[in-house]
């Protein structure tokens, strides 16, 4: 009896050692330890036995139970285990893999919007507003309000796209710059008047330094006092922030517009004795970057304003220029070429955005 026993536990204990899943554990159990189990069963018999039988037969019976009952929780931890360690390598994460870069991280602010963003920064602080008016434009406020008398030649240097003439028979044009906007923002708002007009301009010319779709940065101010000694502080402000050099020469030559009376043309110190390289309020070159004067009364006349009570001065510059001249871009061509590696190199990054006291170009 007792030499069955033995066998019965040898093979109950393969049976339990082979199981290779929980379910196939669970058929063993119930095989040896389940109601109808052949341990179960002779466990039942015990009753039928006399007392001496009981006597040998019972403890040998009791421990094959419980060695049988240690080997199946055993076993049923190791298959835990085994089924966690299985999963925990199909689902292994390698946390040294470099991060896949976000698109925010790869997304690239143009330098154009880059440099407007830093202009309307500096101008912010010095308390002017921003202004915008429309890219189609009529002759009147590009040229007419602007004291462009008619068939003046001075139309004819701005190289004018002109629209099919609509139904009243006038042609609108591609605004040639942004100056039309001073005359809209007089028009609609009484002075004082402190603005920086940024936007799209159109003239038909185009080379390595000019396109035919360019941006201009216009300003306007308008009081009852406003003058040039005024204007020179402003745009001397304005250099000395935009290009961040702590000092700048800025030389003012007589020039002409028709909005204009005296105008001037801007030109700012610069070094240019390295190859490939402008470095600004340094050397002893000068490089032209703006024109400016004091707003014509025609023109004032022209936006309803009295040219006895007001006055003020006016300016605009080339945003593709300053921006080419700040960041060492030589060609103006590749800012519309739309060539992401172009983006990726001379681009900004989006969350970077220029405050003065931030660092405009950090
Ligand atoms: N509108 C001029 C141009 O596009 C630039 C300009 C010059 C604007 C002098 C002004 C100014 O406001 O005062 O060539």
């Amino acid at each position: 009896m007792v030499s069955d026993l033995a066998a019965l536990e040898e093979r109950t204990l393969s049976n339990i050692g082979a199981a290779d899943s929980e379910a196939a554990l669970e058929e063993v159990r119930l095989a040896a330890l389940g109601k109808k189990g052949e341990i179960s069963e002779l466990l039942k018999g015990l009753g039928r036995m006399t007392p001496d039988e009981r006597r040998e037969f019972g403890p040998a019976l009791n421990g094959l139970r419980d060695r049988v009952q240690g080997a199946l929780t055993e076993r049923r931890e190791a298959l835990a285990d085994a089924a966690i360690n299985a999963r925990l390598a199909a689902e292994a994460v390698d946390v040294t893999l470099p991060v896949r870069p976000s698109t925010l991280a790869r997304g690239r602010i143009h330098p154009i919007s880059q440099v407007i963003d830093e202009v309307t920064a500096i101008f912010s602080d010095m308390g002017f507003a921003i202004a915008e008016g429309p890219d189609v434009e009529t002759d009147h406020y590009n040229f007419t309000a602007l004291n462009f008398p008619e068939g003046h030649p001075a139309r004819e240097m701005h190289d004018t796209f002109f629209f099919k003439p609509g139904a009243d028979g006038r042609r609108k044009v591609l605004r040639t710059h942004t100056s039309p906007v001073q005359v809209r923002t007089m028009e609609r708002q009484a002075p004082p008047i402190r603005i920086v007009i940024p936007g799209k301009t159109y003239r038909q010319d185009s080379d390595a330094t000019h396109s035919p779709m360019f941006h201009q940065l216009e300003g306007l101010v308008i009081d009852r006092s406003a003058n040039i000694a005024n204007m020179m502080w402003v745009l001397q402000e304005f250099c000395r922030a935009f290009f961040e050099v702590p000092q700048v020469q800025m030389r003012f030559r007589p020039s002409f517009f028709p909005f204009t009376e005296p105008s001037m043309e801007v030109d700012i110190q610069c070094d240019r004795s390295r190859p490939g390289e402008v470095r600004f309020g340094e050397g002893t070159d000068f490089m032209e970057i703006l024109g400016c004067g004091m707003v014509h009364p025609n023109v004032l006349c022209a936006s309803g304003l009295d040219p006895d009570v007001y006055q003020g001065f006016a300016w605009g510059m080339g945003i593709d220029r300053i921006a080419m001249l700040k960041y060492g871009m030589p060609d103006l061509r590749a800012f519309f070429d739309a060539d992401v590696r172009w983006l990726e190199h001379y681009g900004f990054r989006p969350l970077d955005i220029p405050t003065l006291f931030g660092g405009l170009s950090s």
